[in-house]
């Protein structure tokens, strides 16, 4: 497929996250590269490598507590859009700091965990209700987990009916967006409604050889035809022999599953 090219002046990040409620939208803001690399100058040489190709990339754990919060800044003045992925989960005043702390980072969506309850959704929500600040998505169960690591929490529900219950929670405790995997984002859209924002990862080929610690994965085409409005894709990107002819091959299956009847 033909390389798409980023905006020469990138979008602020509340301009990139409300284009994508409106649909259709272009594979390259469905596809989101998880920087899972330890170190910013990993992390910027890969960035480059997909430069003209893709547009999002997401921060995580490991590349945020080894960099800082420069490696966010650094890839939004490379015209990026960010995900920053550090899935808070604390008691409300110290994930409402948090929010408060990071949003200065220019981030286009920050994750917060639905696990740690409405109260604690509640107040990230309000400590991200200024301008500039991240469109909030909750996680709600990780596509790593599957029912007998549930159950293992004590939670004894299959992970479906997990996900629903934090879905309506984070929903109505007012965040905007939700993480969930593609086994679920068809329930998910129906129960809450389907303008929500919906990020799946866990996305893996259909030939390829393993799922590493994922649980609940599916392809791309496939998350993309229940109804993911995102798609995080990490390992299968940052792993491959070839990251940019990967990330092509991916937006032109989402380009193709985009135009697939639902359900089909
Ligand atoms: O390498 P892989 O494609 O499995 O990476 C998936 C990415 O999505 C990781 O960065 C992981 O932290 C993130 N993620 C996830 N499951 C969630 C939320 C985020 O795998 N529920």
């Amino acid at each position: 497929m033909t390389p798409q090219s980023p905006p020469a002046q990138s979008a602020t990040p509340a301009a990139a996250t409300s284009r994508l409620v409106s649909a259709p939208l272009d594979p390259a803001d469905r596809l989101i590269v998880a920087l899972d690399l330890p170190s910013a100058t990993a992390a910027l040489e890969l960035a480059a490598e997909l430069q003209g190709l893709c547009r999002w990339f997401k921060v995580g754990m490991e590349l945020f507590y080894a960099a800082g919060g420069s490696i966010v800044t650094g890839l939004r003045d490379r015209g990026f859009q960010v995900f920053l992925d550090l899935k808070l989960h604390d008691i409300p005043n110290t994930a409402a700091g948090a929010v408060r702390s990071v949003s200065s980072l220019d981030a286009s969506l920050l994750t917060i965990h639905a696990a740690g309850g409405e109260k604690m959704m509640r107040a990230a929500v309000e400590a991200a209700a200024h301008p500039g600040s991240p469109t909030l998505l909750a996680v709600t169960v990780l596509t790593s987990m599957d029912a007998p690591g549930l159950s293992a929490t004590g939670i004894p529900d299959p992970p479906e009916t997990q996900v629903l219950r934090l879905a309506r929670l984070a929903r109505a405790s007012g965040v905007p967006g939700l993480v969930c995997s593609a086994q679920e984002v068809a329930a998910v859209r129906a129960a809450v409604g389907a303008e929500v924002l919906t990020v799946v990862p866990g996305i893996r080929s259909a030939g390829a050889p393993g799922s590493d610690d994922q649980a609940r994965i599916a392809t791309a085409a496939d998350a993309i035809a229940a109804g993911a409005s995102m798609l995080v894709v990490g390992r299968p990107i940052t792993q491959a022999p070839d990251p940019a002819k990967a990330a092509a091959a991916l937006l032109a299956e989402i380009a193709t599953a985009a135009t697939r009847p639902a359900g089909s």
